[in-house]
């Protein structure tokens, strides 16, 4: 709930720049036009509450992680704050993959659960790898633009937090740029890269 406050006053603070905006009547509102939706405030329907931030992010796919963003595409009030964040759900033994925010410096707090996190240095640094196991309550830092991940290693579901330090902190997930592009690398560049042979290369872009 204290997240949400702090939107609402967020929110609020930004307002007066906006001299013929409402003040906010709910917690959020995201726009649909899908006059099908339920709710109607001030002239637009409302996406149904339960797709919003307040609600866990829907875990069952195949890495059992949801990443639900407020960055400034979702929430166009942070323009020019420099700041955005971001829900985690995780199912038991749920994975946010290996990525990277090449914009901005992220802090994550545990609220809910038991996650492995780390991140790894740039190449000057030696790629040196850095990891922890988070419970409530404990707070992580993933300097901008490093590759980091978190893992749920409990048995439970996982709930975090992130706070960027920026109103659009970017995301490329490594997999996904690497071996999901379009159109995907040519196989002799990722051979020689990786070191292994077609295959495999193939099989990954499968994946992707
Ligand atoms: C919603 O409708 C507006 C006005 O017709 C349109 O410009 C906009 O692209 C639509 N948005 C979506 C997500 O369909
Ligand atoms: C969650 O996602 C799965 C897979 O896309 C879908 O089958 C399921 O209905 C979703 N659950 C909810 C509550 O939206
Ligand atoms: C990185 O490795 C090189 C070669 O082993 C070493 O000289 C250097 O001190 C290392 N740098 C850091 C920051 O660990």
């Amino acid at each position: 709930m204290k997240f949400l406050l702090t939107f609402v006053l967020l929110a609020l603070a930004s307002s007066h720049a906006f001299a013929s905006d409402p003040s906010p009547l709910q917690d959020l509102c995201v726009a649909t036009n899908d006059s099908n939706s339920v709710m109607f405030v001030n002239g637009k329907f409302c996406k149904d509450p339960k797709l919003a931030f307040r609600y866990p992010g829907n875990t069952s796919n195949l890495l059992g992680s949801k990443v639900t963003t407020a960055f400034v595409d979702q929430f166009p009030r942070l323009n020019t704050l420099g700041i955005a964040m971001a829900r985690l759900d995780f199912a038991p033994y749920g994975l946010n993959p290996p990525h990277i925010h090449p914009c901005g410096t992220e802090m994550l707090v545990v609220v809910e659960g038991t996650v492995y996190v780390g991140f790894v240095t740039s190449n000057q640094l030696n790629n040196t790898l850095f990891t922890k196991v988070l419970t409530k309550g404990d707070v992580f830092m993933f300097p901008q633009g490093l590759i980091h991940f978190q893992l749920n290693i409990g048995q439970a579901n996982a709930l975090a937090f992130a706070f960027l330090s920026s109103q659009n902190p970017g995301l490329i997930t490594t997999a996904n740029s690497v071996f999901g592009s379009k159109p995907l690398i040519n196989v002799d560049v990722l051979t020689k890269a990786f070191q292994v042979d077609n295959k495999l290369i193939n099989y990954l872009q499968a994946q992707n």
